[in-house]
């Protein structure tokens, strides 16, 4: 698999709320990549975030690409909406439903990129019989639900598992995204272990005012690239 240049995606849950269309204006126009929205319904994890009219909001805002990570547990719920909203790509946790081929074609028939996350318990061979109808395989780093949690011990193994796989099966165009506690520590690593789509949160990329975000992109851009320059 020839290695992409990493791709730097924003999580705008991190975001400041009361101020969110400027937000997403400064990041697009510092040259984020993508927009990382986490969809939560207090349910399938303990908490709640961004919701459907915010992210069709912002995906009807935006010129960047929005990817949406539903961690809810009727994801069957939001694709069509979700679609129409404009939004790029669906991203859903294989722990979320029983049926997840069955939602996967869902997503694929709704016209839009294919997502599928992991939580950092479930075995990353257990993607083996659906990927391929993934265009982006999420690697949890930590356990959804909460921004600023630690970067959990067995993540870079599991991004590199998750790289074995998607070489085997011959899956070049799918990204590889890790999502959690991915920062200016830990991107050398993941990007090492195949990495190619970053979750940019309150680690890294919020770290600094709103101002900044052309230096921190860049900052991370550099660290991300670190394998292109050698
Ligand atoms: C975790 C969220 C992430 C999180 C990542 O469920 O999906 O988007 O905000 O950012 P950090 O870990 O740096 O706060
Ligand atoms: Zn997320």
């Amino acid at each position: 698999m020839t290695p992409r240049r990493p791709a730097l995606n924003a999580s705008l849950m991190c975001a400041d709320p009361m101020d969110l269309g400027a937000e997403v204006a400064a990041l697009a126009a510092a040259g984020i990549d993508m927009f990382h929205c986490d969809i939560m319904d207090g349910v399938f994890v303990p908490n709640v975030t961004l919701g459907l009219y915010q992210v069709a909001a912002i995906a009807a805002a935006a010129d960047v690409p929005v990817e949406a990570h539903l961690m809810v547990s009727r994801p069957e719920d939001y694709i069509e909406p979700l679609a129409e909203a404009g939004v790029r790509c669906i991203t859903v946790h294989a722990e979320s439903t029983v049926h997840l081929s069955r939602l996967l074609y869902r997503i694929a028939d709704a016209g839009v990129g294919v997502g599928l996350s992991l939580n950092p318990a479930t075995p990353v061979a257990s993607a083996e019989d659906v990927i391929h109808l993934v265009d982006l395989l999420q690697v949890m780093t930590v356990d959804p639900g909460f921004a600023g949690q630690a970067f959990l011990p067995r993540a870079v193994e599991r991004v590199a598992e998750a790289g074995a796989l998607l070489r085997r099966r011959g899956r070049d165009r799918t990204l590889l995204q890790v999502d959690g506690s991915v920062n200016l520590d830990t991107i050398p690593e993941v990007v090492a272990a195949g990495a190619d789509s970053l979750v940019l949160g309150s680690s890294s990329l919020f770290q600094v005012p709103r101002d900044q975000y052309p230096d921190r992109i860049a900052r991370l851009r550099r660290t991300a690239d670190v394998q292109f320059a050698g």
